[in-house]
């Protein structure tokens, strides 16, 4: 079984649309992609979900297993949230972990599983008080958030180019993370 294996975990902002061509460009770095949606985005998405599983090779999950269930999803050895939503980031930040993705990513932080995210959010909700206290954080608990310099700069409202989100520039980041790590971390 690979051991390159990236989960990327969507939520709710444009340039989810467009998950499917980044999971081609992982796919084409030797990454075994697994797909996560927050439930919106899995919402806005829901016509795709069945070519992505395809594309994947793997279930698109955007819902906690049962209990007793099997995992679905090989481990992971890096996971990126990516585009990452304010509501997302504020959730992760305040262990907030009522929906799958979120829940995920949480308990990753304990479980020593390298996490990159690369928000998408615009100047306004960037100035809410609990976004860079959100982002300090995380970035304390050892997450990589590719947000300013270097990483996702805040549009205007109603300005956003989804198609420009730097998917590319949180590829690399989760390589690089992935290359400082020895093997994969199970998630059971
Ligand atoms: C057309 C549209 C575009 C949106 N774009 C963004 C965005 O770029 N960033 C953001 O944080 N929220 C955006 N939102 C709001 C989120 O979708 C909303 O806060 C949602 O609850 C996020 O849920 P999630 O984080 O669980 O995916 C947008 C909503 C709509 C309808």
């Amino acid at each position: 079984m690979t051991t390159r294996v990236l989960y990327l975990l969507g939520s709710a902002a444009p340039p989810v649309l467009n998950v499917a061509d980044a999971i081609r460009q992982a796919q084409g770095q030797g990454w075994d992609v697994c797909l996560g949606l927050t439930p919106t985005a899995a919402c806005w998405l829901k016509d795709q979900v069945p070519d992505l599983a395809e594309l994947t090779g793997h279930p698109v999950r955007s819902e906690y297993k049962v209990p007793g269930e099997p995992d679905v999803w090989p481990a992971a050895r890096v996971a990126l949230v990516a585009p990452a939503t304010f509501n997302t980031i504020n959730q992760w930040a305040l262990g907030l972990t009522n929906h799958f993705v979120v829940g995920f990513v949480a308990e990753a932080i304990g479980k020593g599983i390298p996490l990159a995210t690369m928000p998408c959010v615009n100047s306004a909700y960037a100035q809410h008080p609990q976004f860079d206290r959100s982002v300090d954080t995380l970035r304390g608990a050892g997450v990589s958030v590719l947000y300013g310099e270097g990483g996702f700069i805040p549009n205007e409202p109603g300005k956003a180019r989804p198609e420009s989100f730097p998917w590319g520039l949180a590829l690399s980041e989760a390589a690089r993370l992935a290359e400082n790590v020895r093997g994969p971390v199970s998630w059971a």
